[in-house]
């Protein structure tokens, strides 16, 4: 038993059908989801935004440390910064550095080095990761299961965005080490995402793509 506790009043129970109701209608929601690739340079007030990242930080994580950071960019000098970064890995990667196979697994999202979305787009949320904190006094504290806890905020984030009316394309450049350089992020943070947000541009686009059945994807014991 934990040392220091209090009682959890916060748990809401719902009788059955409103549970078959809830759960229900949250998958008819999430399955709206796309990855966007073409954004609307429309304005998003920041609340939203910071709404959607507090969201974010209620994350389950290893030992409760939190090994997360999250930059917002919304200045258009440092997103044109991002946007030459990512290009120029992209270009490698397209070009010079992926294996056929993942290309052809790509092939069918239309994917390619130029990524004018991380202009255009009001906001760029750059995930790190810490793999260890840093107390005021500047001791290391070692991170736990960095990778699933900042896996999972992500999760929420991108879950928050989308039941906030917003969209959002995952972007893995890769190697990321630019965002480092260029936000200013110590090296024991490691760039894990970035996430594009915004409004969809009119009329977008997106890949015909299916997802896998339940039966596929779960096994019931
Ligand atoms: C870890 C991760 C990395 C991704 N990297 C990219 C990327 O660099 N560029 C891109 O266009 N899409 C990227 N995606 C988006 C996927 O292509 C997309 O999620 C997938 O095709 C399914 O489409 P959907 O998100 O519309 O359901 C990434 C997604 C994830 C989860």
């Amino acid at each position: 038993m934990a040392q220091n506790t209090i009682p959890y009043t916060a748990y809401q129970e719902y009788p059955i059908e409103e549970m078959q109701r809830r759960a229900a209608e949250f998958y008819t929601d999430i399955r709206r989801r796309r990855s966007i690739r073409d954004f609307s340079n429309r304005p998003v007030p920041r609340e939203i935004i910071e709404n959607c990242l507090r969201a974010a930080g209620t994350a389950p994580n290893g030992a409760n440390l939190q090994p997360w950071h999250f930059v917002v960019v919304s200045d258009a000098a440092i997103k044109y910064q991002i946007r030459l970064g990512a290009e120029k890995e992209e270009w490698e990667f397209y070009h010079r550095k992926a294996p056929a196979e993942w290309l052809e697994a790509l092939a069918p999202l239309g994917t390619d080095e130029h990524k004018p979305f991380l202009e255009t787009a009001p906001y760029l949320i750059a995930i790190f990761a810490q793999s260890y904190g840093v107390l005021a006094n500047g001791q290391k504290v070692k991170h736990y299961y960095v990778q699933e806890s900042v896996g999972i905020a992500t999760g929420i984030l991108i879950t928050a965005i989308h039941h906030a009316g917003l969209v959002s394309l995952t972007h893995t450049p890769s190697p990321m080490g630019f965002l480092n350089d260029i936000l200013g992020r110590p090296a024991h943070e490691h760039p894990f995402l970035l996430l594009v947000v915004g409004y969809p541009a009119e009329n977008v686009q997106v890949p015909v793509i299916t997802k896998k059945s339940l039966g596929e994807i779960a096994t019931f014991l």
